[in-house]
């Protein structure tokens, strides 16, 4: 790029940048993510350094505060809020200590590692223990005398209990900084209420948390659920806190709450080990973190340290990769899937995120990218976390040359030319009809031969794709007709290999019912309904017979899997499909009544297990004739509590009356 071109990529950037920090940070409203903005920032930054003399006062590189809102008081802070500077790996975390060794001989190696909550900062004023102020952080100085909104806050409290173990704080000021953040699952909750009204949907929990510690009207704010969570005491002397497990502790102990798994570490290895152990964790917790702050726990020591900037030197924000990126969309084609949904992907210009390279993500369906508005060319967000898909998130139509072309779904299957109908007016969701289109059966060979169906090791895409090229299969009860020469004659396999296939295979002629069931790729049938199935009819000749009045009494499913179970098992190519079955003698084992005193029980996790991952859990419990649910109900019996277990749902057992167990009760029960 030429500093012509550069100029004018600048100017876009810092145009798109400013608009994004004004929604967000005047009108609390959010255009795009942070992690979004952070990816443009950063291509900002790297140009001005190329062209210094580009640089303008002006541009978001050179700025850092927000505006008070000019409706509510402002009030200054008694000390300045700070900000934390970012880390991204082990080694900025050893400079950083080394850092603060060289600055001050006497820093030990201890240090207080919390979630960095992902919220706004809020300062509590007690006097003489009774709630006088909140003020929101603004620009650090001073911020919104927001008081009347975060009384309306349960989790904070009117008075601190007076029944503490340290008394000293009920008189004169306390101040308790925290967060305030709006859990996950009442965001999703309260948009689902938005959506049913024909309201705008909030875009995430932070910038609605945000929002409604910013409206006028405290009766609004008291019906949306914030929480309010403390990481910080401040008094007149410094030294009546001397350390930050003390500071957590007393705040716990005057009725604040704090996050229980905040720690105290000694040295790079203990800090490396929390940093670890919360990098997947972290997705199950109540409310959205992007990482950890680690300061050092000496606070003495910490303000002996000092400012630089605006971040203090004792403390650092560990953030883990971010899951958001922006890219170009360099094509969209067509994916058919295994029911013959036709699914467009966009083919991305390669970009790192969360740890990964991704190359291309889905954009669901038609009108999502009417919606979105997303085009060959565009730059886009796009999303990935753990293990989900990539999906598109939005466009940045004000990044656009003029180039860009818009989408236009294909007249026919780009695998088998098929004229494609339209299965879904509501979400323009369209299929490729021919049930022997290529780029199906070989996606429901997979599937059926997959981990979690019949389970068929050595099948995998590849293996399929090269058996179904040599027309030795074409759908799934070929499998069990291949012989070791059909196969050994294939350039992927040897002797070792074939016979290893063929032995697989064999070992999954009388698979178990529920796998068997899933494996038949019938519309709406998941793994939980296969297991309901199986459970309830037992064999696989009555769930054939089952009518939709029978299928739609059973537990958990409703009138539209019955209606696809019943076309599946009426249609001509599927009878015939499972005649082929029976005469290669594969049929899946009749269920046995477990009997087990798992049957019908039904379980909620919440926190992380130390024996056994969340999958590894809802498989035994599965196993044994039990259900594994996802949220509390009023039919859950058992809530298994791991650590860091959530809130919410501990206060729905209680509500709902279902028995919290630890993980060892767990295993009792489990046997
Ligand atoms: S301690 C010197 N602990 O992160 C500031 N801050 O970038 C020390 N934050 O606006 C703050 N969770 O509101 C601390 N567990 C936590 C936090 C936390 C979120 C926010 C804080 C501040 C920002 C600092």
């Amino acid at each position: 790029m030429n500093k012509a071109e550069a100029a004018i990529r600048i100017a876009k950037l810092k145009d798109l940048i400013n608009d994004y920090r004004y929604h967000y940070h005047v009108l609390n409203e959010s255009i795009m993510s942070d992690e979004a903005a952070d990816s443009l920032k950063h291509e900002l930054s790297v140009l001005e350094n190329e062209y210094p003399d580009l640089i303008t006062p002006d541009s978001p590189t050179q700025r850092v505060a927000g505006e008070v809102l000019k409706e509510f008081a402002r009030m200054e802070h008694s000390k300045r809020m700070l900000s934390l500077n970012d880390v991204f790996s082990e080694s900025e975390i050893k400079a950083w200590i080394q850092r603060i060794s060289k600055l001050d001989p006497k820093t030990t190696d201890e240090f207080f590692i919390d979630i960095k909550m992902d919220g706004l900062a809020c300062a509590l004023i007690y006097e003489d223990g009774i709630l006088t102020h909140g003020i929101t952080r603004g620009d650090g100085l001073a911020g919104e005398d927001v008081t009347a909104n975060v009384r309306t806050i349960e989790s904070v409290p009117l008075a601190l209990r007076s029944d503490t173990k340290h008394p000293q704080f009920l008189k004169g000021k306390t101040e308790v900084r925290g967060e305030i953040v709006m859990y996950k699952h009442d965001f999703d909750r309260l948009n689902e209420t938005r959506k049913k009204q024909g309201l705008p949907l909030f875009a995430n929990p932070r910038n609605t948390a945000a929002g409604t510690i910013r409206q006028l009207d405290p009766n609004l704010v008291a019906t949306r659920p914030l929480h309010f969570r403390a990481y910080d005491l401040l008094r007149e002397s410094d030294a009546e806190v001397p350390t930050n497990d003390f500071c957590y502790n007393v705040l716990a102990d005057l009725g604040f709450s704090i996050n229980r798994s905040a720690t105290l570490v000694h040295g790079v290895k203990e800090i490396m080990d929390c940093v670890n152990s919360w990098e997947n964790k972290r997705h199950n917790l109540e409310f959205n973190t992007d990482g950890l702050v680690i300061k050092v726990n000496d606070r003495v020591l910490f303000e002996r340290l000092g400012i630089a900037g605006k971040a203090p030197r004792g403390a650092i924000a560990f953030k883990y990769a971010a899951e958001q990126a922006t890219t170009i969309v360099k094509d969209i084609f067509i994916s058919i899937g295994r029911t013959g949904t036709a699914t467009p992907v966009a083919v991305l210009e390669p970009v790192r995120i969360a740890g990964s390279t991704v190359q291309m993500a889905t954009l669901h369906n038609e009108n999502e990218i009417k919606r979105k508005d997303i085009r060959v060319g565009d730059h886009v967000i796009v999303h990935k976390a753990g293990d989900i898909i990539p999906e598109v998130l939005q466009s940045l139509p004000q990044l656009r040359t003029g180039k860009e072309k818009p989408f236009r779904m294909p007249l026919t299957c780009p695998e088998c030319g098929t004229k494609l109908i339209k299965q879904n007016v509501v979400d323009a969701a369209w299929r490729c009809p021919n049930p022997s289109c290529p780029s199906r059966s070989w996606k429901r060979i997979q599937h059926f031969a997959s981990k979690e169906a019949v389970d068929i090791e050595g099948l995998g895409e590849k293996n399929v794709i090269a058996l179904i090229d040599s027309k030795l299969i074409t759908d799934i009860a070929d499998i069990y007709s291949l012989s070791f020469e059909q196969i050994v004659g294939l350039e992927r396999f040897g002797e070792i290999s074939a016979n290893k296939l063929l032995a697989a295979i064999a070992a999954k002629k009388h698979p178990e019912l529920s796998r068997f069931i899933y494996g038949l790729g019938i519309r709406h049938v998941g793994v939980q309904t296969a297991i309901d199935l199986a459970g309830r009819f037992k064999t696989l000749e009555k769930l054939m017979e089952a009518t939709i009045d029978e299928l739609s009494a059973v537990d958990g499913i409703g009138e539209i899997v019955a209606e696809s179970v019943v076309e599946f098992f009426s249609e001509q190519k599927n009878i015939r499909l499972l005649k082929k079955f029976k005469s290669l003698s594969v049929w899946p084992k009749p269920l046995k009544h477990s009997g087990g005193k798992l049957e019908g029980v039904k379980f909620v996790i919440t926190g992380t297990l130390t024996h056994l991952s969340r999958e590894e859990a809802a498989e035994t419990i599965r196993a044994k004739g039990g259900r594994f649910q996802n949220s509390v109900t009023r039919d859950t019996d058992y809530l298994v509590v791991g650590e860091n277990p959530g809130d919410n749902k501990l206060a729905q057992a209680e509500t709902f009356g279902a028995k919290t167990i630890s993980e060892a009760e767990f295993f009792k029960l489990l046997d």
